[in-house]
């Protein structure tokens, strides 16, 4: 049931809305923590940083950071019943603290704005892969003509507006429709037909040739691999694959029912897209390594080595295709979360229909993506502070700047600022000694964890403009 029998209709209100059930909240957070970043982003990071060790390091921040992130923005969107921005309003006065606070609300909705802009560009690419691999157009292909296609298709503006578009006009439709009738729904077809593809590309890799191999690079301690930046990549990597820090968490804990156990569901959720982030490692590098390819390729990982790798192997591009429509699956699960933070509050404060509000803030959206669609042709040469270009700015700014800071204060303000009772009582903690180590982990281990992030990332940007 979507709306308590006392709402009307027409409200499409935070606070009346609830997910069908646990369930399905566990299953929309995971849509949206499960993404380009678990599929696309994981597997090339974890092969620059040489495999085995890194994932050891990224479990590490999962849990020690992710999940009292998570549970402190579910806790607060459940306690504050709105869009982030008016929970935090609430809560801080609740709590006795300035009205300021509700600047963290303001500063997920840009960040979500940033990143859906470049999210829908790149989901676009994984689209537009479905029917180039699928037809069949890396079959036998050399590695110069996988190449020369990608920097083809990143050639053509108009091609990549196409996919975005496409991309931008289906995010909008669901997310226009509601959480029942939008967001469950696409959760409810998205989600399955995800995880059978994953098992299936699975097997495809089981029987690769290169499964050990993969397998053995995944999960061998290589420690010679990981530096000092291999923990703040973990590090930013797992806000990233969790949506944390921006407020998309607190949207979606403020249509979690009361009865929801939130410790076990957080980390029911974080195991999920945890599982799926490794799964997709497995399927990825067996393949890679049966093709004598490279796997620290970075962020060509998907578009080049991968394709490269499919075109030499039987029933390749069927595979291929399913490979991409399993990564177009899991974007669009994940764009639909980036807009509910701005949705939510435009519907609250001016009572304006969803669709409506859907369709304008997609526009905007979607005229920002055209910098970073042009940042790969027309404006590749046009760069902004520190020689980034257009997309790598939005990038940077949004995900190492706005998501730590954000992640930092939220679990801060839940942890010391938040009235006592408030956050046990939601947690169901009864336990003084289970309260003592959510207050080290949650209130000390985690906003250190981020800030030295965010110093490590801030800090000689800084320094780089006073010289
Ligand atoms: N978690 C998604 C991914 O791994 C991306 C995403 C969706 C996100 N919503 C977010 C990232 C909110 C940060 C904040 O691809």
């Amino acid at each position: 049931m979507a709306t308590p029998s006392n709402a009307s209709s027409a409200s499409s209100s935070t606070a009346s809305q609830r997910w069908s059930s646990r369930w399905l909240f566990v299953l929309a957070a995971a849509g949206s923590a499960v993404g380009l970043g678990n599929i696309w982003k994981f597997p090339y990071i974890a092969g620059e940083n040489g495999g085995g060790a890194f994932v050891l390091i990224y479990l590490v921040c999962i849990a020690a950071v992710g999940i009292p992130i998570m549970v402190s923005e579910v806790l607060m969107g459940r306690q504050g019943r709105s869009s982030p921005i008016h929970t935090m309003r609430k809560l801080a006065k609740a709590s006795g603290r300035s009205d300021r606070w509700s600047i963290l609300g303001w500063m997920g909705v840009l960040a979500g704005f940033l990143i859906l802009s470049y999210y829908a560009v790149i989901a676009g690419w994984a689209v537009s892969y479905i029917w180039t691999s699928g037809s069949g157009t890396f079959d036998g292909a050399s590695a110069e003509t996988v190449i020369a296609s990608f920097d083809a298709f990143l050639a053509s503006p108009m091609e990549l507006i196409a996919y975005q578009t496409g991309f931008m006009i289906l995010t909008i439709w669901i997310v226009g429709r509601g959480v029942t009738k939008g967001l469950e729904t696409a959760i409810r077809w998205f989600m399955p037909l995800m995880f059978l593809l994953l098992i299936a590309l699975l097997i495809y890799s089981f029987n690769s040739g290169g499964f050990a191999q993969g397998f053995a690079f995944m999960f061998d301690m290589k420690w010679e691999a990981v530096t000092a930046d291999s923990w703040l990549i973990a590090m930013g990597q797992a806000f990233f694959t969790l949506s944390l820090g921006m407020g998309t968490m607190m949207a979606y804990g403020a249509y979690v029912p009361d009865d929801a156990n939130l410790g076990t569901t957080v980390v029911t959720i974080a195991g999920l897209d945890t599982l799926i982030a490794l799964a997709a490692g497995l399927a990825i590098f067996p393949i890679v390594f049966a093709n004598g390819l490279e796997v620290a390729q970075g962020p060509g990982l998907t578009f080049v080595t991968l394709p490269l790798a499919f075109g030499q192997m039987p029933m390749g591009s069927l595979f291929g295709a399913l490979f991409f429509l399993l990564l177009s699956f899991a974007a669009i699960t994940s764009a639909i979360s980036l807009t509910e933070p701005a949705l939510a509050y435009l519907v609250e404060e001016y009572n304006a229909k969803r669709q409506r509000v859907a369709i304008t803030l997609g526009v905007i959206c979607w005229v920002l993506g055209l910098g970073t669609v042009f940042s790969f042709n027309i404006w590749s040469d046009v760069t902004f502070v520190g020689g980034l270009t257009f997309f790598d700015t939005v990038d940077y700014f949004s995900q190492n700047i706005l998501l730590p800071l954000g992640g930092m204060l939220i679990t801060f303000f839940a942890i010391w600022l938040l009235p006592k009772g408030m956050v046990e009582t939601q947690l169901g903690i009864e336990k003084p000694i289970i309260a003592l180590v959510w207050r080290l982990v949650g209130g000390v281990v985690a906003p250190l964890g981020v800030l030295a992030v965010f110093l490590s990332t801030v800090w000689p940007m800084l320094s780089g403009l006073w010289q």
